[in-house]
């Protein structure tokens, strides 16, 4: 039996873009996965966040069901473009108002709310000015931080800046296989900066804004990187580099990494950090988000036989791992959810005791953690999801674990509440704990809620004798 700490924070987690639906109501503007999921090829299934689980239209049943599961906190995020329509300029009312009800509703529920100002939705219009590679994106989304704080400011408990811009930036700028398909590897390096400029301007416009006690905080998809053998050192390095301390560095030091500046060499200067701007990104933080859903490993590649590129993301117009072109990513043993994302806990562990270890006085959240199967309906109406249950309590013991060996971990939220938009992987991809029926929008517990409920209920997680897997 496992237990957490007295005041850990259990809630669930859902991204605006993924569960809202009413893309083009009460004044939203488009935002650049409007553009990408509407042009065709490019999401599986040609699907698209119009309708997505009309969260939007929703929401007081939403809002029970997450009072149903008894969950202490949610994570929501904030469509900048419903708020802020063309990223600049006053505020959208109707969209204020929509997340007031939101906040005000999770409070009357006693819920802590915690809000992502950012999860991937730029408004088009920025895009169209050059997107995060342009320098000026980090001084809107200051901007738009602090409409959404004096908004919301009096009653969101946490603010999230950031969800994942590794995504962001590598995803969307150098593979293209999100918004907004560039593939400019150059670009997506000034969108790394972008983004970490960003974030720091955010929360000194929220540290302003925000109730005094508001919690400060950015969400990372921080890669667990393994090496097949001790010669893949360099290789875990380079990996490392690129994906975490890009990130960590200016976020939690104030610097870039000396290593990361020189392997981009060939492909940018970095000028486009000026003098300042990595002071700007350390800004002092309550907790750091982690997002964590299985590990990396990697290998030195000497150019024989093909490259390997399985590091969990479709392969795009050009890698993601920028620079890094003597690196291959392996395929790792099973067993896999439906993303094809090996299950390894043991990276969770180690990446959290790893954090303890180069930041002891950063607490950590577990902001997103979950896995997508395929979910049949059974004979008797439910969705009996014994590999999800499996999946998450595996997990939630990795993260006791790590709190046992001294890492101060505050929170651990589902991904997702609910069936939502996979990204490019459309609807076909279900992460929710409850099911929503495509036709109907009809909301099902599947059997992982009924645990979920029991264990936050518990605060515990109920004897359970598995075999870890190697
Ligand atoms: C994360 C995203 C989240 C969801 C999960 C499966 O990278 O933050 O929106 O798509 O993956």
């Amino acid at each position: 039996m496992t237990t957490f700490p007295e005041h850990f924070l259990w809630g669930t987690a859902t991204a605006a873009y993924q569960v809202e639906g009413a893309w083009n109501e009460d004044g939203r503007g488009p935002s650049i996965w409007d553009t990408f999921s509407h042009t065709p090829g490019l999401v599986a299934g040609g699907d698209t966040g119009d309708v997505a689980c009309d969260h939007y239209h929703r929401l007081e049943e939403d809002l029970d069901l997450l009072a149903a599961l008894g969950v202490g906190a949610y994570r929501f995020s904030i469509s900048w473009p419903r708020v802020q329509p063309g990223g600049t300029g006053p505020v959208n009312r109707a969209g204020v108002d929509f997340y007031s009800r939101l906040v005000d509703g999770l409070l009357a529920r006693n819920i802590s709310p915690v809000a992502t100002l950012y999860h991937w939705d730029l408004p088009q219009e920025l895009e169209d000015a050059g997107g995060w590679p342009h320098r000026d994106t980090a001084s809107r989304f200051a901007d738009y931080a602090r409409l959404a704080g004096e908004a919301l400011g009096d009653r969101v408990r946490t603010w999230i800046t950031l969800n994942e811009p590794w995504c962001s930036a590598y995803l969307g700028y150098a593979s293209g296989v999100h918004a907004p398909a560039r593939a400019e590897p150059a670009a997506a390096l000034a969108a790394v900066h972008h983004l970490n400029l960003g974030h720091g301007l955010a929360v000194q416009a929220l540290r302003s804004t925000a109730a005094k006690d508001a919690q400060m905080s950015v969400t990372l998809n921080l890669h667990h990187v393994r090496g097949v053998s001790e010669r893949d050192a360099d290789a875990v390095r380079r990996a490392d580099a690129l994906a975490n301390r890009a990130f960590l560095g200016p976020m939690l030091e104030g610097a870039y990494p000396r290593d990361l500046i020189a392997d981009t060499a060939s492909v940018t200067d970095w000028s486009f950090v000026r003098d300042g701007d990595e002071a700007t990104a350390r800004q002092p933080l309550d907790v750091l988000g982690v997002n964590y859903y299985n590990p990396t490993l990697v290998r030195r590649w000497d150019g024989d036989g093909p490259r390997e590129t399985a590091d969990g993301h479709q392969d795009g117009a050009a890698s993601p791992w920028i620079a890094c072109e003597d690196v291959e990513f392996v395929k790792q043993p099973g067993p896999y959810t439906e993303m094809g994302w090996n299950i390894d806990e043991t990276g969770l562990t180690e990446l959290l005791l790893r954090l303890h270890r180069d930041y002891p006085d950063m607490p950590t959240m577990i902001t997103e953690n979950g896995a997508a199967f395929p979910d049949p309906v059974a004979a008797d109406g439910r969705v009996h999801d014994a590999d999800r249950i499996d999946y998450l309590h595996r997990h939630l013991a990795a993260v006791s674990e790590a709190i046992a060996g001294g890492a101060d971990v505050r929170g651990y939220f589902v991904w997702s509440l609910m069936d939502n938009f996979e990204w490019a992987h459309g609807y076909a991809k279900r992460f929710g704990i409850v099911r929503v029926d495509r036709e109907t929008m009809e909301r099902t517990w599947k059997d992982s809620a009924h645990w979920y409920r029991d264990v936050v209920a518990a605060g515990e997680l109920p004897a359970r004798d598995f075999a870890r897997h190697a």
